[in-house]
């Protein structure tokens, strides 16, 4: 039996026809030179950069490409705030390490960080947020989708309570890309960060929107004019190409978000039976593609181990393999054993009823096994 993918949160499967793109667009000349053939690869590129701006509602000219939205939130935070000038910032300890590492370097330089916890059901209160905010805030930094979560944060009341205050709001908004609209004037986000890998483009290549008239960003790259010097290196046409497919291509499946939701739902349905399950997050507020779920008297890394035909993990990609467990569960009030005792179980377009039959079948005969023999292996809080 071929294996069910279930870790659409660390990356997606490509989309063939981006693939397709992305082939063709290898024979591309550097959208750098000033010969025809860099012209013609320029002219490509221009206009993937105007279709992923207009995605999120932004003009081309407001888009930087990077490597991906790691890239685009270290740009966002340290190319707009200066280690040197100590200033105040609102950030949410659930946020993605791509913020909190860069944020706990201006920490470590005597910035001053307010850091809000989620609430149980993992969503930020934007009144908190806006609570937060001092005189002195020159920056506000709270993700559109939490990546262990799916818990959505109202981005749009905090950007409208921002909207007379200086401090710069970033959003990073690298899983919610796939399946909510953003729009950047709207919502009064400054800074915005992508990543093409989560919506079925490629790996590598995401991208930073700047808000004109907003936000000044010092480029933490040097050696070449690229991205008007903010992101300098031989832009890859390659990704940006395909990126700009795969942002095409999600209208090309109107149904994806209630079908991915409905069997979401059906998901958790059959887990809960197993008894002793909690869910970690908000039933309404949250992206249609994540359940994160919690499993009472069951030691993690052995139900991980015990599921070899599922593709899934414990939580973000980024922190896989640390002994860490999840601190995005942990700021849930989930104990150490409990956060390990999780799975981060995320859907996507391709993802069938008879995937999530064989998950249910496969976790609850797990759980149950792991449970008759040891049954008191780990002492986790009896969960509902
Ligand atoms: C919320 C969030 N931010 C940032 C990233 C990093 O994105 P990338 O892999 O494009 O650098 C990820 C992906 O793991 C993510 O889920």
């Amino acid at each position: 039996m071929a294996a069910v993918y279930l870790d659409h949160a660390a990356t997606t499967p490509i989309d063939p026809a981006v693939a397709e793109v992305m082939q063709a667009a290898l024979r591309l000349a550097n959208p750098g030179s000033p010969h025809a053939a860099g012209r013609e690869a320029s002219a490509h590129v221009e206009a993937a950069r105007a279709a992923v701006a207009a995605r999120v509602g932004a003009r081309a000219d407001e888009l930087i490409w990077t490597s991906g939205a790691t890239e685009a939130d270290n740009l966002a935070i340290l190319g707009t705030q200066s280690l040197s000038d100590p200033g105040h910032l609102v950030c949410a300890r659930t946020e993605h390490k791509a913020v909190l590492d860069p944020v706990r370097q201006l920490e470590r330089a005597g910035w001053r960080v307010s850091w809000l916890k989620p609430g149980p059901d993992a969503v930020v209160d934007a009144a908190a947020v806006l609570d937060a905010v001092r005189p002195d805030t020159r920056l506000v930094t709270v993700m559109h989708v939490n990546n262990e979560t799916g818990a959505v944060q109202d981005i749009a009341r905090i950007g409208q309570g921002l909207a007379d205050h200086p401090a710069l709001f970033h959003v990073d908004a690298a899983q919610s890309l796939a399946w909510l609209p953003i729009d950047v004037t709207a919502m009064g986000i400054d800074l915005l960060a992508l990543s093409a890998h989560k919506c079925h483009g490629p790996t590598g290549i995401g991208a930073l929107v700047i808000r004109r008239g907003r936000a000044r960003v010092r480029p933490l790259l040097f050696g070449g004019g690229q991205e008007r010097g903010l992101r300098p290196g031989t832009l890859a046409a390659h990704q940006i190409l395909g990126f700009a497919k795969a942002v095409e291509r999600l209208d090309a499946d109107p149904s994806a978000y209630e079908r991915v939701a409905a069997l979401r739902e059906r998901l958790w349905e059959g887990l809960r039976k197993v008894g002793g399950v909690i869910r970690n997050g908000h039933p309404e507020m949250i992206a249609p593609h994540l359940l994160n779920v919690t499993f009472a008297d069951v030691h993690g890394e052995s139900l991980v181990f015990s599921l070899p035909e599922l593709l899934l993990s414990q939580g973000s990609a980024c922190t896989a393999g640390g002994d860490e467990a999840s601190y995005v569960l942990r700021a849930l009030g989930r104990s150490d054993a409990e956060a390990r005792a999780s799975l981060r179980l995320s859907l996507g377009r391709g993802t069938t009823a008879a995937d999530v039959e064989v998950a249910i079948e496969q976790i609850c005969g797990a759980v149950r096994r792991l449970r008759s023999v040891a049954p008191l292996a780990v002492e986790t809080g009896r969960v509902a």
